[in-house]
């Protein structure tokens, strides 16, 4: 237990509970409770009578005035009484409440269900005469709180130096999480307790193409446990980060408690504020069952409804890509030789060809039939684009115009051709982090979308951002992913974007913006690798703000099958990669093998040509973070199910209860399970089909391999 010095216990026996404000959840199961201690605004929260959350510190400090210089320059002690966290009396209090249900434009459900009690406290700082408000807002999966700035006149713009919103957990819980850095997410989770975070911290990180690392921090959603015989599970989390940093979590490993770090701007600063404005919302979801806490949606019902007057265009689609072969190395992005191009100059015909460029006419065309003969909709091209000879780690800012084909590629044909097939190319905007280059041609990136029908965007921020200085996660950066996402929706372009900001739940207010990357996916598989118990984890933690694209299906995991030796390999089970379709939610969702791979195994390739990529209903069945996930979904506008089960490194035996199904209906079930003697690493390929007629009354028990599962998918019988 952490020890509580003398001093604090006089001063809340001094102080306690005088003057506090309580907010009850609407069940009655959590309270918070919110004070001033000294003028100092503390809340904490309680579920069942139990203190989650203790006495937790809220406020932000500010730089003395917006025009700071460099970070040396700007941290001085006298700027204290700048700052929005003390000398604070209450002088409004305003309570609301809300329940309404509202319909994704896509979803895991048809309706989330948004139901709160509000409680917003206006505080008073006399001796600068300025007010902030903060509001919290108790949903029945936990509570959510934000700082709002009224206009006033000693309030219209100022710079944020830090929010120090804490949470101070009471005991040393069991956590998930990964290393916080300005750039990345793309880590390893490290599983540990809350007070041997800082022992792991210095191994818990590989290096990556953009980097700035924050000591002893850790990144949001971060995932705790408490455990015993009464378990807890607690996520901690941020919702509606726009036009503000995103946050990490710094840790006082003595203490069991986070304080809010701001991602920092080239100058230091983090976040410069017009008011009126509100901050993001931090979020503490709580719950002693883990199913509830993966299936809750108040992040995204801490987001605003969209403004958007047309959303017809989003839609579900399922997509291949000409992309493994250059991830593995077995092909490149690049057209040519050359090491140095100048885009507009550089005369691409002259070039000598590689010979391994991928995104050529022929391949194209082949990847084309095949996506179309096996029912996907869409086609994913990259390195279809010039500029991939010099396109990494230079600091170039005009690396892509993001309209120029290489001469292998005729952009015009392959679109008529992928037309006539029923499919449409996905495009591939990959910025190389130069933000302000894709600013300049995104109107004429679009337009050229436009006119060839293609209506979905995959874009990617490899490497530092440009403005040089700026992070993939500070405010400027931000304002940027979200200015596109709008733009985007002007040409009625749906969005995919890879090494932004993790989504807070956006989603519902940018719909178009599908999702992003944001976490160690596939890919890492052939970098490094991801742990076996990776894909049970990202539900918990990267998946609570809005899906990602994992980009799952890899079937010939062991990469030796190309490179004789090479001891790469993906570490899953074949069915394992067919289950991820079912516990990753991803709306724009990708087969991301290769057709001849896919060519061996029709009978499990059927699996990912019958899923579904949008639901009317999810059932999380089972699910504990790094161990296993169970999930059952209901196929959009039809009655057919699919489940999908997944476990860690470990074998485990799961007996899924089709309970959730019709009554009296009689289904038709197709299994897809590990075979007995199958194995991540030793026989991953290993496999069973067949099928079996169930109803709700029907139980059935699957042995799953080491980092295995299985896959089923569920037909009424007419
Ligand atoms: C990293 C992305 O995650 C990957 O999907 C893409 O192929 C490369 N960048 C190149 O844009
Ligand atoms: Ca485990």
């Amino acid at each position: 237990m952490k020890k509580i010095t003398v001093g604090a216990l006089l001063l809340s026996m001094m102080f306690g509970s005088v003057h506090a404000q309580s907010l009850q959840s609407p069940d009655g199961k959590f309270e918070m409770n919110f004070q001033l201690k000294q003028g100092v605004p503390y809340y904490n929260l309680k579920y069942n009578g139990v203190t989650v959350v203790e006495d937790s510190k809220l406020g932000l400090r500010l730089f003395k005035d917006t025009s700071i210089k460099f970070a040396s320059e700007i941290a001085k002690p006298e700027d204290a009484k700048f700052d929005l966290n003390n000398g604070f009396t209450k002088t409004e209090e305003k309570r609301d409440s809300k329940n309404e249900t509202w319909q994704p434009v896509l979803g895991e459900k048809k309706n989330y269900i948004n139901h709160y009690n509000e409680l917003a406290l206006t505080l008073n700082q006399a001796s600068t005469e300025r007010s902030i408000v903060v509001k919290f807002r108790l949903f029945n999966d936990g509570l959510g709180f934000r700082y709002e700035f009224p206009q006033q006149k000693n309030l219209n713009y100022f710079v944020i130096r830090e929010e120090d919103s804490e949470i101070d957990f009471p005991t040393d819980m069991k956590a998930w999480w990964i290393v916080a850095d300005y750039d990345s997410q793309e880590y390893q989770y490290q599983e540990t307790k809350i007070s041997e975070i800082p022992a792991r911290w210095d191994k818990a990180f590989d290096a990556n193409a953009s980097q700035a690392l924050v000591k002893n921090a850790v990144q949001s959603p971060l995932m705790l446990k408490k455990e015993g015989k009464n378990p807890l599970y607690v996520n901690v989390a941020e919702a509606a980060v726009l036009d503000y940093p995103a946050s990490h979590l710094e840790v006082d490993a003595q203490n069991f408690k986070f304080k809010t770090h701001l991602t920092a701007d080239r100058q230091g600063a983090k976040g410069y504020i017009q008011t009126p404005s509100v901050t993001p919302w931090r979020t503490i979801i709580v719950s002693p069952k883990a199913e509830e806490v993966m299936d809750s949606k108040m992040i995204f019902n801490l987001n605003e409804p969209t403004k958007y007057t047309d959303t017809s265009y989003i839609h579900p689609t399922k997509y291949m890509g000409v992309w493994w072969e250059m991830i593995i190395g077995k092909s490149q992005w690049a057209y040519s030789t050359a090491e140095n191009v100048h885009l507009g100059k550089t005369d691409f015909t002259k070039l000598t060809p590689n010979g391994k460029h991928a995104a050529n006419n022929t391949k194209v065309k082949e990847y084309i039939d095949f996506a179309a003969e096996n029912g996907f909709k869409g086609l994913l091209i990259e390195g279809w684009n010039t500029g991939w000879e010099d396109w990494f780690g230079h600091s170039k800012e005009f690396v892509f115009d993001f309209i120029t084909p290489y001469p292998d590629f005729d952009i015009k044909m392959l679109n008529d051709y992928a037309h006539s097939k029923g499919i449409k190319l996905i495009m591939h905007h990959e910025t190389s982090g130069s933000a302000t280059n894709y600013e300049r041609w995104s109107d004429k990136a679009f337009q050229l979308m436009n006119k060839y029908g293609y209506d979905a965007v995959k874009t990617g921020y490899v490497g530092d951002i440009i403005p040089r200085g700026e992070h993939h996660y500070s405010q400027w950066t931000i304002n940027h992913f979200y200015r596109i996402a709008e733009k985007a929706n002007e040409y009625k372009i749906m969005v995919n974007s890879h090494e932004s900001v993790r989504p807070t739940g956006e989603s519902r207010t940018y719909p178009n913006y599908i999702s992003a990357e944001a976490a160690r996916g596939t890919e890492y598989e052939a970098f490094g690798g991801n742990n076996a118990d990776h894909q049970t984890i990202l539900p918990f933690t990267r998946w609570m703000g809005g899906s990602m694209d994992y980009t799952p299906g890899i079937f010939q995991t062991k990469l030796d099958y190309y490179f004789p030796g090479d001891k790469r390999f993906v570490k899953t089970t074949l069915v394992k990669q067919l289950a991820l379709y079912v516990t990753m939610y991803m709306p724009l969702q990708m087969a991301a093998d290769l057709p001849e791979n896919y060519k061996k195994h029709m009978d499990a390739f059927q699996f990912i040509k019958d899923v579904a990529a949008d639901w009317d209903d999810t059932k999380i069945l089972s699910a504990e973070p790094g161990d296993y996930v169970i999930t059952a979904r209901k196929a959009k506008g039809t009655d057919n199910w699919f489940v999908g089960g997944i476990t860690d490194e470990n074998k485990r035996d799961y007996t899924v209860d089709f309970s959730f199904l019709d009554k009296g209906q009689k289904y038709e079930a197709t299994i897809y399970e590990d075979g007995k003697d199958a194995d991540y690493i030793d026989n991953p390929q290993s496999y069973n089909i067949y099928k079996k007629q169930i109803t709700g009354k029907s139980k059935l028990n699957f042995k799953m391999a080491r980092s295995g599962g299985f896959a089923i998918s569920i037909k009424p019988v007419k």
